[in-house]
C-alpha cells in the first residue's frame, strides 16, 4: 500500500488522434530515449490536422489530505487529466504519487478509489459483489463482510437495503450511493470524482453534494474531484485548478482566484453570473470604453499607451446604480448612463440582476433585492476605480 498521497502532475501532456510519429510527442519520447533535449514548444506548433491536445504541459501538485476541484468548460482536458492520475491513460511527462512515480504501477495497485458519472457499476453483481469485487481480485476476500459493513455505517441511512439488488433495479441516485461506497469501501488513499452528480436531479445533488464533503473531511482522503459546476466546486474544493483548452489556467482557493483572476478567461468564468468584460482604448491619460471614461492607475496606463486595446472588467456587484436624484449630477469619469432592459430576481440570495446593453456589450449589475430600481428608465451607474480589472487583449493576461 502507497503510505504518501500527495499528488505531483509534471509537464504532462496527452494527444489523442492522429499518427504520433510527425508530432512533438514523437520528438519528446525520442528525446527521452536518446536523451537529447527536446526543442521548445512554441506558438506554432499547432497539434496536426485531426489531432486533439487534451493535456499541454500541465504541472499540478496536491498536498497530502487536500481536497482539489478540476473545474473548467466541457471538453477542456478535466476527465482526461484524471484519468492520467488514475493510470488509464498513456501521456507524455510524469505522475508521482508522494515521491513515487507511477509510470509502471497499474491502476489496480494504486491506493484508488473512482466514482464515474456513469456511475460504472458491474451489472453483473449485486451491489454487494460491486463492493466485493475489488478485496475478490487482491485474494482479501476474508475483509469483505467486515468492510461492507463499515461502509454500509458511514453512508447511513438505507443503504443495506441496496445491498442485495442489482445495478439495473437501482435509481440513478441509488447507483451512486453504491459507487460511492465502492471507492470508499477499499479505504483508499486516494479519491477521484470525475462528475459524480451530474446525472442526478438537483434535490439529490445538493444532498450528495453534502455527503460526499462530509466522507472527504471524515477520511481527510487526498481528492481529486471534476466539475464543471461552481457550487461543487466551493464545497468540494480546498483549492482550485481552473482548467481551459488543455491548460491549468490559475490553482488557488476560490476566493482568491475570484479576488485576483490571473486572466479574462478565469474572470470571465468564476462567478455566477461572471464578471463583465469590455474592450477600452486610450485617449489622453483616460481609457474610453463603453459610453464613458475610466481613470486607470498609472501602470495600467503606461501598458496601454503600448498595447492597444485592452480588456476592461469589472464584477456585476460592483457596479453601483446612483440613486436616482443624482442624474442631473452630469457627466463624470467613471459613471455611465444606460437603462435596464430586465430584472432577474435571486430570493435565495435576496439579490437581483439586473440587464443592460451599452452598444454592443452586455452588462449585468447585481444588487440587494430590496431596492426598487424602475426598468426601461434611465440610471447613471458607477464604476469604482478600485474595482477594475485591465487584461491584455491580445493574450487575456491580466495587467
Ligand atoms: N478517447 C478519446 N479519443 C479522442 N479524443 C478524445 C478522447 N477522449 C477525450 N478526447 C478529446 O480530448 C479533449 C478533452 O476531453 P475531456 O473528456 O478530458 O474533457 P472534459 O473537460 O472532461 O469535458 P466534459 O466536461 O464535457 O466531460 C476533448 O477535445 C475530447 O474530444
Ligand atoms: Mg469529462
Amino acid at each position: 500500500m502507497l503510505h504518501m498521497a500527495s499528488i505531483h502532475v509534471v509537464n504532462v501532456s496527452k494527444r489523442f488522434g492522429t499518427a504520433l510519429s510527425s508530432s512533438l510527442g514523437e520528438q519528446q519520447r525520442q528525446a527521452r530515449l536518446t536523451g537529447h533535449p527536446p526543442r521548445e514548444r512554441t506558438a506554432d506548433d499547432a497539434p496536426p490536422q485531426g489531432e486533439v491536445l487534451a493535456l499541454d504541459s500541465v504541472n499540478l501538485d496536491v498536498r497530502d489530505g487536500e481536497s482539489m476541484v478540476i473545474l473548467g468548460p466541457s471538453g477542456c482536458g478535466k476527465s482526461t487529466l484524471l484519468r492520467v492520475i488514475a493510470g488509464l491513460e498513456s501521456y507524455e511527462g510524469e505522475v508521482f504519487y508522494g515521491d513515487r512515480n507511477m509510470r509502471d504501477v497499474p491502476p489496480k495497485d494504486r491506493g484508488i478509489g473512482i466514482v464515474f458519472q456513469n456511475y460504472a457499476l458491474y451489472p453483473q453483481f449485486e451491489s454487494k459483489g460491486n463492493l466485493a469485487f475489488f478485496f475478490k481480485m487482491h485474494k482479501r476476500e476474508e475483509e469483505i463482510n467486515e468492510r461492507v459493513k463499515q461502509t454500509s455505517q458511514i453512508m447511513g441511512l438505507g443503504f443495506e437495503a441496496l445491498l442485495g439488488r442489482m445495478p439495473g433495479t437501482l435509481s440513478g441516485g441509488q447507483k451512486q450511493r453504491v459507487a460511492i461506497a465502492r471507492a470508499i469501501c477499499r479505504d483508499p488513499r486516494l479519491l477521484l470524482f470525475d462528475e459524480p452528480l451530474s446525472n442526478l436531479d438537483a434535490q439529490l445533488r445538493s444532498s450528495t453534494r453534502i455527503e460526499i464533503r462530509r466522507l472527504i473531511n471524515r477520511f481527510a482522503i487526498t481528492t481529486l474531484y471534476v466539475t464543471h459546476d461552481q457550487t461543487e466546486a466551493t464545497i468540494m474544493g480546498d483549492r482550485l485548478a481552473i482548467m481551459d483548452r488543455g491548460r491549468v489556467l490559475q490553482i488557488g482557493t476560490y476566493r482568491d482566484i475570484y479576488a485576483q483572476p490571473a486572466s479574462a478567461f478565469v474572470a470571465g468564468f468564476l462567478g455566477a453570473p461572471p464578471m463583465n468584460l469590455f474592450e477600452g482604448s486610450v485617449e489622453g491619460n483616460r481609457i474610453a470604453a463603453l459610453n464613458t471614461y475610466l481613470t486607470p492607475p498609472p501602470h495600467v496606463l503606461d501598458f496601454v499607451v503600448r498595447h492597444q486595446p485592452i480588456t476592461v472588467g469589472i464584477r456585476p456587484e460592483d457596479i453601483v446604480v446612483a440613486a436616482s436624484d443624482s442624474l442631473d449630477e452630469g457627466e463624470r469619469e467613471n459613471t455611465l448612463r444606460t437603462a435596464f432592459e430586465f430584472v432577474e430576481r435571486l430570493p435565495s440570495d435576496r439579490a437581483q440582476l439586473l440587464h443592460a446593453t451599452i452598444g454592443e456589450t452586455r452588462l449585468v449589475v447585481r444588487t440587494s433585492l430590496d431596492r426598487h430600481i424602475p426598468l426601461q428608465t434611465p440610471v447613471r451607474l458607477v464604476l469604482p476605480m478600485d474595482r477594475l480589472y485591465f487584461f491584455h487583449a491580445q493574450t487575456g493576461m491580466r495587467i
